[in-house]
């Protein structure tokens, strides 16, 4: 099976992290659209048409699924990529949610919601949350950690200054759900931060654990073939790659 991974930008490759250890896959072509991250600011027409452009970059190769890492993307998007091509495009927030609820919490324990403005604003996350009843939540507009992470700072003072800007007034939640694919790669560092205490829902992981739940996948014995492309700065991705991988 050849499958491909989007994102607006660097991000997408803690997905990709994940979907490597698990190894179902012969071939990942990865996409980030560098040249136009962040999507998270901009308005949901705009992240529609960016996500319809990205689908054409696909069409280069002959995939059998389309893993759309971004949660901004997978908040908007997904109706009319899927509408548009003829190979199943799944996102991550469904997948996010079902890790959320595979870690039993009580439903009144306090879970953080961290991503970009467009996902909060889209409220995907709060509403699928509040309808399984969870009744404490917090979510936050944390998209200053995603130009950290683009320029590959995933620790240390900037990290450590936005953390205390964001989450400076909030109590300690049991879970964060990582609603943003970039922010897997400050993991340790929020982990540092909360004093190892909240539980970390990551999309990467809840993807594995959703492809395993509804495909029937069998973990191979060859490495995968991976290939990363952008729509800018393809060198700076493959630095990137190339340390978190
Ligand atoms: N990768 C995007 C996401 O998961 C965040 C970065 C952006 O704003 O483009 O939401």
């Amino acid at each position: 099976m050849k499958i491909g991974v989007f994102d607006s930008g660097a991000g997408g490759l803690s997905v990709v992290k994940s979907l490597l250890a698990h190894n179902f896959f012969d071939e990942i072509i990865y996409y980030g659209d560098t040249a136009r991250v962040p999507y998270g600011p901009k308005d949901k027409n705009t992240i529609i048409r960016y996500s319809l452009e990205a689908l054409e970059f696909f069409n280069n190769f002959d995939i059998d699924l389309l893993i759309t890492a971004c949660n901004t993307v997978s908040a908007y998007a997904l109706p009319d990529m899927n509408a548009q091509s003829n190979y199943p495009v799944l996102g991550v927030i469904e997948p996010g949610v079902m890790a959320l609820e595979n870690s039993n919490l009580a439903k009144d324990e306090h879970i953080l919601i961290m991503a970009t403005r467009a996902t909060i604003n889209s409220r995907r996350y709060q509403s699928a949350l509040e309808d399984l009843g969870y009744s404490n939540i917090t979510s936050l507009q944390t998209g200053l950690f995603v130009p950290l992470v683009e320029e590959g700072i995933f620790s240390g003072e900037l990290v450590r200054a936005t953390m205390e800007h964001y989450f400076s007034d909030i109590e300690t939640p049991k879970a964060i759900i990582l609603g943003c694919t970039h922010f897997p790669l400050i993991g340790d560092a929020l982990l540092e931060y909360f004093e190892h205490k909240p539980i970390l829902i990551h999309s990467g992981e809840a993807i594995v654990e959703y492809l395993e739940a509804h495909y029937d996948l069998q973990k191979r014995e060859e490495e995968a073939n991976l290939k990363i492309f952008a729509s800018d700065n393809v060198a700076g991705l493959r630095k990137i790659a190339d340390r978190w991988l």
